[in-house]
């Protein structure tokens, strides 16, 4: 087992599921209670994880030296690299902030970067550097900008990284968790098989006879869950979708015909778009909207609920990447409330049913086909809970959503027609509430901006923009602003994630 402490990295899980992938346990730990689980447990290694914090914040977490001297493997990542300097003697300079790609040149392939290419892609995240390595330590890999970025005691066991390996765009990062595991540690791997038996048999012993309503949106996560649920307890289970007006044009009719075939059971529609309108009215700032829709949702969701008896419990198609985004763990900074996590009001009457809380994207996916849902669920994008409405920036009017959802329609009809819809892992438009100035017949004309953003991703901590074909992006822009009323301008969005996110809001 290895012991993983928590700075607050937006990324610390994943380096518990890069472990987990290998067959290699692990346990995430508070900084402060490192030595309580030091004796309890006996780890083979600790990776320190990064943080949003500097080592020169006041309260900057931190943890006890004495690890240093139990003969443990230790690997840091970026901030977890930057505290095991600055306590073994080296220093560390604040205010050189770097994100995204770079490429690492690889000197040493012994141990960490055993079987590594001499040059790969690594993605950065921080805002200091270490600038003097402590006593004992050599360079084992540096990128363009930090000379230190990665390196290692082999005397002692400890290396540290000033990248980020367990992030997917990282190309190496898991042969070098696994390497440290492995030819470091002294751990063996097996990979993990999904057990759907005991993932139907889990469900059905927590619900016993009651009854489970389900939040459906459409999308993958609550495809996948309510086909679980209706595997493990049937007509238990109520199936619930409701059309806030804010979804893709196909998802509605998607949850009339295919849901019900694949389910068994029909889908209650509670249509709503007049009400999700009224309530956005007004309403501008991000975090706000994605609230609004949240508790609309419940309270419509409570509504249907107090029509039948003994429900127990609310189904929502939360996946761990969706948790970690909104809550993260004790010291992760909050980025946004996803509303299927984060909008949720404390006073509710069900019991929440995460069936997929543990999983990532990937696994959803497999999990999905096992259970024989159609490819064209299973592999659609992802769409946000709270829809056109976080990617219409500014306040989302009748007309303004009407735009929104013909222009996403219109990105998705001309990526698909080019192949390129299944090579990328989001594509859509923005309504970015910004005038410009266009020329349209003779006259003078000032409309809004439309962007396009197009990523490629592999688990939503990190993403890349699409290369785009040129004459796409043209057919694009001649589409969109001839079919779009109002429309003076597009932009294509090329900015990675970090440090955008994906969605605009
Ligand atoms: P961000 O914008 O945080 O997006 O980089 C990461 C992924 O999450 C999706 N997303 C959401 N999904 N409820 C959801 O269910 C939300 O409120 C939400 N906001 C963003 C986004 O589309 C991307 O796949």
């Amino acid at each position: 087992m290895i012991l993983i402490v928590d700075f607050g990295s937006q990324t610390t899980h994943l380096i518990s599921r890069r472990l987990k992938d290998i067959g290699i346990t692990s346990k995430i730990i508070d900084p402060e209670k490192l030595m309580v689980a030091l004796n309890e447990s006996s780890p083979a290694g600790i990776i320190l994880s990064g943080g949003p914090a500097s080592v020169y914040e006041k309260n900057a977490p931190s943890i006890d030296k004495r690890i240093f001297e139990l003969n443990l493997p230790i690997l840091g990542i970026c901030y977890g690299w930057q505290l095991m300097t600055q306590l073994l003697g080296g220093n560390v300079e604040s205010g050189k902030k770097e994100y995204g790609p770079t490429t690492l040149r690889v000197y040493d392939f012994h141990d960490l970067f055993y079987g590594a290419p001499d040059k790969f892609i690594v993605f950065e995240s921080h805002g200091d550097t270490v600038v003097k390595l402590p006593a004992g330590f050599a360079i084992m890999a540096s990128t363009p900008s930090v000379e230190y970025a990665a390196v290692g005691n082999k005397a002692r066991k400890m290396y540290g990284v000033q990248f980020h390996p367990e992030v997917h765009d990282t190309r190496f990062g898991k042969q070098l968790l696994e390497n440290f595991a492995t030819r470091i540690c002294g751990l063996g791997v097996k990979p993990v098989k999904l057990d759907l038996n005991s993932m139907v048999e889990e469900i059905k012993v927590k619900v016993d006879k009651n009854k489970v309503i389900g939040a459906f949106s459409g999308g993958t996560d609550s495809a996948v869950a309510g086909a679980l649920v209706a595997k493990a307890i049937g007509r238990q289970f109520i199936p619930v979708y409701i059309d806030s007006g804010l979804m893709r044009e196909e998802t509605l009719g998607r949850i009339k015909d295919t849901f019900p075939k694949v389910l068994g059971i029909p889908v209650k529609i509670i249509h709503a778009r007049k009400e999700f309108l009224q309530a956005l009215n007004g309403v501008t700032d991000p975090e706000q909207k994605r609230k609004v829709i949240g508790k609309l949702y419940i309270d419509l969701f409570q509504a249907e609920a107090a029509k039948h008896k003994n429900v127990r419990f609310l189904l929502q198609g939360t996946t761990y990447a969706d948790f970690i985004h909104s809550q993260g763990t004790k010291r992760s900074a909050h980025i946004k409330s996803h509303h299927n996590v984060g909008g949720l009001p404390k006073n509710l009457p069900f019991k929440l049913l995460e069936p997929l809380r543990y999983f990532y994207t990937d696994e959803v996916r497999k999990i999905g086909l096992k259970i024989g849902l159609p490819r064209e669920v299973v592999f659609q994008q992802p769409f946000p809970g709270p829809g056109h409405a976080v990617r219409i920036i500014g306040e989302v009017t009748t007309d303004r959503l009407n735009k929104q959802v013909l222009a996403d329609s219109i990105v998705l009809d001309e990526m698909q027609k080019a192949g390129q819809y299944t090579k990328v892992f989001q594509c859509w438009s923005i309504m970015t509430g910004i005038n410009s100035t266009a020329v349209k017949g003779d006259g003078r004309f000032y409309g809004e901006i439309i962007a396009i953003r197009v990523v490629k991703s592999k688990d939503r901590m990190t993403a890349d923009w699409a290369r785009l074909p040129y004459n796409l992006l043209a057919k694009l822009s001649t589409r969109l602003v001839n079919e779009v009323p109002g429309i003076s301008r597009v932009v294509y969005d090329i900015t990675t994630k970090p440090p955008a996110t994906m969605e605009w809001e």
